[in-house]
């Protein structure tokens, strides 16, 4: 440990994000141990005392705050994880790039696109690190799928289509606003599926498949009023409770996304497949490990959909891991972000997705939501 270097983590925000990036950070060393870099837990940080002080001690960090500008003033944090809801995602980290802390922020980058703009700005202005948790990319199928697209398996890719299921809003007794609901509340989330899940079908999609050009979308809120936390009366419903539309990406192929809070029997139903000239791959969280193909290329009599288990020691990330057919978790997508962003830091390259990738996601999101609510087709302006 001694001759490792020290990243001083300030965590701000302590719920679910909280703890799994912090289980990130303790994993690194055990299962990166030539890295250079090693996070140490120095100070997590939530509103309330109690609170605050009982995750540092369950999770081992040596002290904590209750206000997030203590941590970004303290000499003895290097890097600030921004694990708060959206709404103050921009305040965090612009203070902690104008602090020259590194920068390891939730996604959505922002509720707006002027949000991202300026955070991009000052983060790029302050030249300091930066990752956006969009872990998705790190699960090992789906980085396999990126080197399957990448080698040209798939061939000319003509569709990608993705979904985010889940059913946990549908009854209209449920509240808004406040510790476990914020995203019901506009103020503090900026959107809803929109930013929340689509966010994350939209970043896997153009790692995967690239730039998304234009977008036609529809949006519902099927709940129009809910009680809000903070005032106890309702309040109008200023979310998106689900959103579908359909895009050019700019490779000439047809994308199509669905995300809902209101598919009865889904809990975190994310889906993509995609369709190439040669080849197809799908993928489904629920089924983490594996990734299936289809080669239009093989022998007719045996061809088919392969349903690849992807956790042999010569696919992504695997090597690190148990032995070939045992199976890693949810969990391990963030323990290889984090073991990516702390490998990033021996050479010169970022981390993707940096703030400016994630920028270009939210140009996406904020196109959806024009289009919803113009009930027209918008450029969404990516350069990806
Ligand atoms: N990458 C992913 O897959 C993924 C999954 C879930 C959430 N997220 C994102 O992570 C962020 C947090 O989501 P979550 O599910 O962990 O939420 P959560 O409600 O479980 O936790 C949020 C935490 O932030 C704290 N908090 C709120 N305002 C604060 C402030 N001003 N100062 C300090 N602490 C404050 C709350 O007390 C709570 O501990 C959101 O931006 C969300 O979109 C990402």
């Amino acid at each position: 440990m001694s001759e490792k270097k020290q990243i001083r983590i300030g965590l701000i925000g302590t719920g679910l994000m909280g703890r799994i990036h912090t289980n990130g950070y303790k994993r690194l060393g055990d299962f990166f141990p030539e890295y250079a870099y090693r996070p140490v837990l120095q100070v997590a940080c939530s509103r309330r005392e109690e609170k605050s002080r009982a995750f540092a001690e369950q999770w081992g960090y040596a002290s904590y705050e209750t206000d997030w500008k203590k941590v970004i003033e303290r000499d003895d944090v290097d890097a600030v994880d921004i694990c708060t809801p959206n709404d103050t995602h921009a305040e965090i980290a612009i203070a902690a790039a104008k602090a020259g802390k590194m920068i390891l922020c939730e996604k959505p980058l922002a509720r707006t696109l002027e949000e991202a703009e300026e955070m991009v700005k000052v983060i790029e202005g302050a030249g300091v690190r930066n990752t956006v948790w969009y872990n998705y990319r790190r699960v090992p199928a789906v980085t396999l799928a990126k080197q399957l697209v990448d080698s040209g398996k798939l061939g000319k890719i003509f569709h990608y289509r993705a979904n985010f299921l889940q059913d946990w809003t549908i009854s209209p007794d449920l509240p808004q606003g406040g510790d476990a609901l914020w995203r019901l509340d506009a103020d503090a989330a900026g959107s809803g599926v929109t930013g929340d899940l689509l966010a994350h079908c939209i970043d896997t999609a153009m790692w995967l498949n690239g730039g998304i050009k234009d977008v036609s979308a529809m949006t519902e809120t099927f709940i129009k009023e809910r009680v809000h936390q903070s005032s106890g009366e309702k309040k109008k419903v200023g979310i998106d409770d689900a959103c579908t539309f359909h895009c050019h990406f700019d490779n000439g192929s047809l994308g199509l996304f669905e995300a809902t809070r209101y598919a009865r029997g889904h809990k975190a139903l994310y889906t993509f497949e995609i369709n190439g000239e040669h080849a197809s791959i799908r993928w489904d969280l629920h089924d983490l490990n594996r990734l299936e193909y289809f080669d239009h290329r093989d022998e007719s009599i045996v061809r088919g959909w392969r349903s690849i288990h992807v956790t042999d020691g010569d696919q992504p990330y695997m090597d690190r891991w148990w032995i070939p057919g045992t199976s890693i978790g949810y969990e391990h997508s963030f323990i290889h972000q984090v073991a990516d962003f702390f490998k990033s830091l021996e050479g010169d390259d970022p981390c993707a997705p940096t703030f400016k990738d994630a920028y270009e996601t939210q140009k996406v999101c904020q196109a959806v939501l024009d289009s919803a609510a113009s009930r027209s087709w918008k450029d969404t302006g990516v350069d990806w």
